[in-house]
């Protein structure tokens, strides 16, 4: 069992977020929320509601609103925050890239600030593996250099991390753990994702195609130097990456100094499109309409976690593997659509 702690979560009816926030009532930690519910509905913290049966302590706040954070500060001693509230889509990023410095550094700067006027020192930060961008050594390790992103998004976790790395040293506690591939959802199904519009991300495109929202997906390349030609990614489940929140946040309790440290969030396991998409159909029973179409300008090739640090660091492992968090996708899909 965990300490008790009062954790702020910001961004918490989001995707990552709201997984999160169950996984801390699990643990037995007192959460509030906040979300401007920008990108995410309120029926999400219905659903952590219903699986928890605890009432979710929610304000729909702005992270940019300074007073408003203040306010909720003075009324609540947080012990730790853990700052998922940001804009994520790459695309988005390189047409509104001012949009995304302003929300995405823009809230972490009015944040800090405003922990450190309460003196809440502990923070878990939302980073991404999209740091590291195509690493010489795979699988990477959290010593490999930040490579030029490939979009103001990933910028923006680079310039987000660096910002904190150099803040730390007034007094802050701070742990940036970068996200591989989320996928899945709450084997509940009554949390998940909610993308809008068409999907850019694999996982839900899959299992909007097997929905017939979609007429077909296509994979983006099967030339590239991988066993089968297709790009490779870690995916995760997004209860596990919720669950090494609540370690974290553990582990930053443990610490007696100020400190900045980065962990990768990963499986450790490189899988291939093509692989996912078979084993899809595999766990599913449904034949999934695809085909091959060209490269997706600014994919890197190859990409997986070496999760050992966090392993060692939290004493964290994963509990569900690539079926399971693809039959979790779609059973959270098919309570969308009513199927
Ligand atoms: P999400 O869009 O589902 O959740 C983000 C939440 O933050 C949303 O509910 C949104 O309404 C809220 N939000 C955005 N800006 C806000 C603001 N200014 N004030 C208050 N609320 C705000 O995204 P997610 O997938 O849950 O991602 C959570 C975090 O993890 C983000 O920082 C994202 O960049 C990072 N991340 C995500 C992935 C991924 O593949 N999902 C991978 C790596 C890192
Ligand atoms: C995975 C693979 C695609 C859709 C992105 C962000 C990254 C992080 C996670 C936030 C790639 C292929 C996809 C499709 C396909 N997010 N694909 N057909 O690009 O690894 O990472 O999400 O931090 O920053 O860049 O994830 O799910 O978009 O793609 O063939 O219709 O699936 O080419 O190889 P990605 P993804």
């Amino acid at each position: 069992m965990s300490t008790i702690n009062h954790v702020l979560v910001t961004g918490g009816a989001g995707y990552i977020g709201s997984h999160t926030v169950v996984e801390l009532i699990e643990a037995g930690n007192k959460v509030t929320v906040v979300d401007n519910l920008s990108r995410s509905e309120y029926k999400i913290i219905e659903g952590i509601e219903t699986i928890t049966g605890t009432k979710i302590d929610f304000h729909k706040m702005d992270c940019l609103d300074a007073e408003a954070l203040h306010k909720l500060f003075s009324q609540n001693k947080f012990s730790s925050v853990i700052h998922f509230a940001a804009f994520k889509s790459v695309n988005e990023s390189v047409a509104k890239p001012l949009s995304y410095y302003k929300n995405n550094v823009g809230s972490l700067i009015v944040l800090l600030d405003v922990m450190k006027t309460h003196d809440v020192k502990d923070l878990i930060f939302s980073s991404s593996c999209t740091v590291y961008g195509q690493p010489d050594q795979i699988p990477v390790d959290e010593s490999a250099p930040f490579k030029k992103a490939e979009s103001p998004y990933g910028s923006t976790k680079q310039v987000c991390e660096q910002i904190l790395e150099e803040v730390a040293t007034e007094g802050f506690r701070v742990v940036s753990l970068r996200y591989f591939n989320p996928i899945g959802a709450h084997p509940s199904a009554l949390i998940g994702e909610l993308p809008i519009g068409v999907p850019n991300n694999l996982v839900p495109y899959v299992t909007q195609t097997a929905a017939e929202v979609r007429k077909a997906l296509t994979i983006f390349g099967n030339d590239y130097n991988t066993s089968d030609g297709s790009c490779v990614r870690d995916f995760i489940h997004v209860s596990d990456v919720a669950g090494a929140h609540v370690k974290a946040i553990d582990y930053v309790n443990k610490q007696s100094k100020s400190f900045y440290e980065a962990f990768n969030l990963g499986t450790g396991i490189g899988v291939s499109v093509l692989e996912l998409v078979k084993k899809f159909m595999a766990v599913t029973g449904i034949r999934l309409n695809y085909s091959i179409g060209p490269r997706r300008p600014g994919d890197v090739e190859k990409v997986y976690a070496n999760p050992e640090k966090i392993h060692k660091a939290f004493g964290w492992q994963t509990k569900y593997d690539l079926g399971q968090s693809l039959l979790h996708a779609w059973e959270w899909e098919k309570k969308l659509r009513d199927i």
